[in-house]
């Protein structure tokens, strides 16, 4: 079955509708994760080992989904992760995720592999913005992606720690994928397979990495895979001085994505960050590592009391995130549950999947007993 926006239910549904739309190779960049993926699919399954025990009779008809993270306060507590080349998977880009959460009042993060200029990103979309670093060799580069997010008035920089070499992606060395997409005879014929989405890509303005191309020609102008742009640009010796000196550098909201131990937790803290995203990149960099919802009551337990604590990665419900609030994060983040969406639908897509998100939180809040987002405590779960 052709899948169209009204037949959507869920974030499955709209991963089915993006792999109908999408060019093979497209499709499984976003989709793929590192070697066996097993890391991928606990990050999600993770949330099926806890259950959820209600309170009733409290009296639900008002909800308040807000919560207070990043020194912001949003309208739910998912935000938007930062998530790269977007315009490869829609020819709106950032601008169609920005405006989506602008709409739902929550964060919208960018990719210094991002595919708008962070000018105008600051000019369009009035929602709080945190910007993602990637910490290059080229250090007036990395600067330079610093000052301009400041000039155009970003809220928070999240510097990403755990991809300081690419991912053993497979699904993308069977496939090919590069950035930009290379013209081959495969390729060619997943485009044809695919008119719509290369009419698009080929008729609106040209795809680059607005952050980048200046500096590098790599992703804009020369194709290459994304493990190698990792492995020739990124400062493999950055370290917590590193860390350090770009906080203070920024100057304002600082978090640290990719932390998964109670002791990097707390060096977090030490170098003055205001949150850490516990996350292992949606499952790309380390397969065997830990998921982010395993690991979250320890490290709440350690530092939730000094600096946010947001779990990213897996989420593709309400109840997911309703796990995590218990646990302690502060607030949940979450890739591929609007990439899905931007590819099926543009805009309309991905609000769409916030606005599932949001009617099953609200739903879920009822059915649990709780008001507000502060009711949610250890004491709704039940570990198995
Ligand atoms: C990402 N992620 C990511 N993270 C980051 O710090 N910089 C980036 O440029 C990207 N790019 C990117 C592209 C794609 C296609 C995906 C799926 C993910 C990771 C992202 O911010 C987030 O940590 C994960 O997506 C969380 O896992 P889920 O929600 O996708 O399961
Ligand atoms: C990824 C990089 C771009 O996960 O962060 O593909």
């Amino acid at each position: 079955m052709f899948m169209r926006l009204k037949d959507v239910r869920n974030v499955a549904d709209f991963r089915k509708m993006a792999r109908q739309r999408l060019p093979g190779p497209i499709f499984h960049y976003i989709d793929g994760a590192a070697d066996d993926e097993v890391t991928y699919r606990r990050n999600t399954s993770a949330y099926d080992e806890v259950d959820l025990v209600p309170n009733v009779l409290a009296g639900v008809e008002d909800i308040d989904l807000s919560t207070t993270v990043l020194g912001q306060k949003i309208g739910m507590p998912l935000f938007l992760a930062p998530t790269a080349l977007q315009r490869l998977f829609h020819h709106d880009g950032e601008l169609a995720v920005g405006r989506a959460a602008e709409k739902y009042n929550t964060i919208f993060g960018v990719s210094s592999l991002g595919t708008v200029s962070v000018e105008k990103i600051g000019e369009t979309i009035s929602t709080p913005k945190l910007f993602q670093l990637y910490y290059h060799k080229d250090k007036e580069l990395t600067r330079s992606m610093i000052d301009r997010c400041r000039e155009a008035g970003f809220d928070s920089l999240a510097l990403t720690v755990d991809t300081i070499v690419g991912g053993n992606r497979e699904r993308d060395l069977y496939t090919g994928f590069t950035t930009p997409p290379r013209l081959s005879l495969k390729s060619l014929l997943s485009f044809m397979t695919h008119p719509a989405w290369a009419f698009n890509y080929f008729t609106h303005e040209k795809f680059e990495l607005s952050q980048l191309k200046d500096y590098v020609k790599e992703g804009s102008n020369l194709s290459i895979t994304v493990a190698d742009y990792f492995n020739v640009m990124m400062d493999q010796s950055m370290d917590w001085k590193a860390a350090e000196e770009i906080a203070s550098y920024w100057g304002k909201t600082f978090v640290l994505k990719g932390i998964m131990s109670v002791e990097d937790a707390r060096r977090a803290v030490d170098i003055g960050a205001s949150a850490i995203m516990v996350s292992n990149h949606g499952g790309r960099q380390l397969d065997g590592s830990r998921a982010p919802f395993d690991q979250l009551a320890e490290i709440v337990d350690a530092v939730g009391d000094q600096i946010d604590v947001i779990c990213d990665g897996g989420i593709r419900r309400g109840t997911h995130i309703l796990k995590a609030l218990s646990v302690g994060a502060k607030a949940c983040s979450g890739g591929r549950l609007y990439l899905y969406a931007l590819a099926a639908a543009g805009q309309p897509g991905v609000e769409k999947a916030l606005s599932l998100l949001h009617s099953e939180l609200l739903r879920d809040m009822k059915l649990m007993g709780c008001k507000s987002v502060k009711d949610l405590h250890r004491g709704n779960l039940r570990f198995r």
